[in-house]
């Protein structure tokens, strides 16, 4: 996917910097070439020869280098890319950047460019959370500038939060959306994945033994067609696919209103395993033993979402897909579950133990839509997806 592409990457001054170089590497591994600008910051952090030698080019550091004008002038430089990486992007080369200001080769280059730009921003926590920062990137987002990260986690400074530049397998996972231009570019499919945790207390909670490897394999398959995917997760255990924007919900009411919100869509594809119940008046304090006896909880209803939104009078995604774990008379049981729900495909399979398909990393299943059954050969789980993909595609094509 990144074959032959051309990415200008400015590594900005911080500490991040460092996975500049593993970034370097793994566009490379892609089939990119990378021609490399080391802001001065950044030549603190890692040298012009390190830079140079994994890149195998010449690093770009001055705006007034003679040697390097008479080769390729700076405006050249900031076009002749396909796409413009800043990893890390540092508050000030932000804020340089919302302002318009150029007064150094990274700054100018970024000025003058008409590529996309895909910024990785990096930065002490209390930096990214200042107002002028948050400010900056709201200006830079109204620009149409692309963000990857900053993730969450503990910081070279010995704090904690949002702040830490995405990881190079993130930011090149970023970097191949830019590019995709599979049959469903220009489509946009949410996914819900996952069970639901609903809550009895502030510390309990009723769940399901859903992992959510197989609505996962199914928006990362989406997302390699070139959808935009918005993936609703319920706390799953395997981790969200790359490039898609990740929605983490808890209790069904929460996936619910996700899905209202991501809405309209293209399709939707439900693989959720959401509870049918909730706990009626969940306990905002935790429950305490008592002598009067054991607590009862009682229930409500969840909120059907694959039959809500498929009966949706209006802004109906123009495919809905469920999917049926059924134990027993898997065809009769997910036929009638397609028609009651109103949805227009259901992917059923049998998790009754002697498949070993719950937990397991294939799954056989059923595509059942208004032109019968058909039965899909035993595969693993990210070819099922692979394949309901490609399904997808040819559905949304036609
Ligand atoms: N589903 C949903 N919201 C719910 C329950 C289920 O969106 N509250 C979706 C699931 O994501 C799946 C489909 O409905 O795509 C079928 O889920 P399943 O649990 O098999 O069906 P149920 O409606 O729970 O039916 P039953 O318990 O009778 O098998």
């Amino acid at each position: 996917m990144l074959a032959g592409k051309h990415i200008l990457l400015i590594i900005g001054g911080g500490i991040a910097a460092y996975k500049a170089l593993e970034l370097i590497r793994r566009l490379q591994e892609k089939g990119a070439s990378v021609a490399p600008v080391l802001t001065r910051a950044g030549e603190e952090f890692v040298t012009p020869l390190s830079v140079s030698a994994l890149a195998g080019a010449p690093v770009h550091r001055d705006l007034f280098d003679l040697t390097s004008e008479a080769e390729m002038g700076h405006i050249q430089l900031s076009r002749s890319a396909d796409l413009v990486v800043v990893a890390p992007a540092t508050a000030d080369l932000m804020a340089k950047m919302a302002q318009g200001l150029a007064n150094d080769l990274a700054s100018t280059l970024l000025l003058a460019t008409d590529t996309p730009v895909l910024v990785a921003p990096a930065m002490n926590v209390r930096m990214w959370k200042h107002p002028a920062t948050q400010r900056n990137i709201e200006v830079l987002k109204g620009d149409g500038i692309y963000f990857v990260g900053p993730n969450e986690g503990g910081m070279a400074c010995g704090e904690f939060g949002p702040g830490r530049m995405a990881e190079p397998e993130e930011i090149v996972a970023a970097i191949a959306a830019q590019f995709r231009q599979g049959p469903l570019s220009g489509k946009r499919i949410v996914v819900t994945s996952g069970p639901t945790h609903e809550p009895i207390d502030p510390v309990r909670y009723i769940a399901n033994r859903s992992s959510g490897a197989q609505g996962t394999a199914v928006a990362r398959a989406l997302s390699e067609l070139g959808a935009e995917v918005v993936f609703i997760t319920g706390p799953a255990t395997v981790r969200p696919p790359k490039g898609v924007d990740v929605v983490p919900v808890e209790s069904a009411l929460e996936m619910q209103a996700a899905v209202e919100a991501a809405l309209p869509a293209d399709a939707a594809v439900f693989a959720a395993a959401v509870a049918d119940w909730r706990v009626a008046s969940a306990s905002d304090r935790k429950l305490k033993k008592s002598k009067d006896g054991l607590p009862t909880l009682e229930f409500a209803e969840n909120p059907d979402i694959l039959k809500t939104v498929s009966h949706m009078p209006q802004g109906r995604p123009g495919l809905v897909v469920g999917f049926a774990a059924e134990t027993n008379d898997v065809l009769d049981n997910a036929t009638a579950k397609r028609l009651r729900k109103g949805c227009d495909w259901i992917v059923a399979n049998d998790v009754s133990p002697a498949t070993g398909i719950m937990g397991g990393s294939e799954n056989a299943v059923t595509l059942i839509s208004e032109d019968g059954a058909e039965d899909w050969p035993r595969m693993g789980k990210d070819e099922v997806a692979r394949k309901l993909a490609r399904r997808i595609a040819s559905a949304l094509t036609d």
